[in-house]
């Protein structure tokens, strides 16, 4: 993380310290880095460092142009499968949105397979993603036509919840990794990644590292999907712009 970021982390890390009743950051970073530190500490961590704020449908344009290229890119729909990948799902709403928009494009085109695989660092928002429930007012962004076919209304002690309709659920799986480690436990072949809103916490240099490593993952054709805030990087070159922070992997990629 860029040095600015560090009162940030400090203000956030105060709760834990509170919980450890700890009163100085030195003895912390000792215990997080210990052999427990590592097991019990590691988790809580994680979760108070970094901002899983995300949404259903979130930056819809995105979705409407992704749905486009189903109908219009038969390179992207015509091969074995759909695999898409969402690098930093947080709780989950965009590898569902995914796989609502690949469920959609499937009316048209019913020998068309996918699955949507999402990825974290936080082993709680994950737990939250695999549990694919959430709250009545998460409903608010997502498109009408979206919501009676695609989730299912909590009742009794559930009321006020909704969950995942389990034909989405079946095509979505998740598990964790972190895109700083070392390996990216993950297929290469994959026809879409969404890397949105993760890489604005790293420098510049991470970022470039990451994107590298996506496209890699990416097969020719493929494309990726980035924040639309974030800029422009050296690694992107190789790949042609469709739109606003959409990219195409060429079909002659070396
Ligand atoms: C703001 S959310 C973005 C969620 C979703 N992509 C979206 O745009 O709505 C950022 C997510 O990145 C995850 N994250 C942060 N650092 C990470 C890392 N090193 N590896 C993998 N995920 C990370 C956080 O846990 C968080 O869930």
């Amino acid at each position: 993380m860029p040095r600015s970021k560090r009162s940030l982390i400090e203000t956030r890390l105060q709760k834990r310290l509170r919980a450890l009743d700890m009163n100085d950051y030195g003895h912390y970073i000792e215990y997080l880095f210990s052999i427990e530190g590592k097991t019990r500490e590691l988790p809580f961590f994680i979760d108070e460092v970094t901002t899983n704020k995300t949404s259903f449908f979130r930056e819809s344009t995105q979705f409407d142009l992704l749905a486009a290229l189903l109908r219009e890119d038969r390179g992207l729909t015509q091969r074995h499968g759909l695999t898409a990948w969402s690098v930093a799902s947080s709780t989950g709403e965009e590898s569902y949105t995914l796989a609502m928009i690949f469920e959609e494009h499937r009316k048209l085109d019913p020998l068309f397979f996918y699955s949507v695989i999402g990825t974290d660092i936080s082993s709680s928002v994950l737990a939250t993603a695999k549990a694919a429930v959430y709250d009545m007012k998460d409903l608010d962004t997502v498109p009408d036509a979206f919501v009676k076919p695609y989730f299912l209304r909590g009742t009794g002690s559930r009321t006020g919840q909704i969950r995942i309709h389990p034909i989405i659920r079946k095509n979505v799986r998740f598990s964790q990794i972190n895109l700083l480690g070392d390996e990216y436990r993950i297929e290469t072949g994959l026809g879409v990644i969404f890397c949105r809103n993760v890489l604005i916490y790293f420098d510049k240099d991470r970022q470039e590292k990451i994107v590298r490593r996506l496209i890699d993952h990416l097969r020719p054709g493929g494309y990726l999907f980035m924040g639309p805030t974030e800029g422009l990087l050296d690694a992107h070159r190789p790949l042609s712009r469709v739109a606003a922070s959409i990219f195409r992997k060429p079909n002659s990629y070396v």
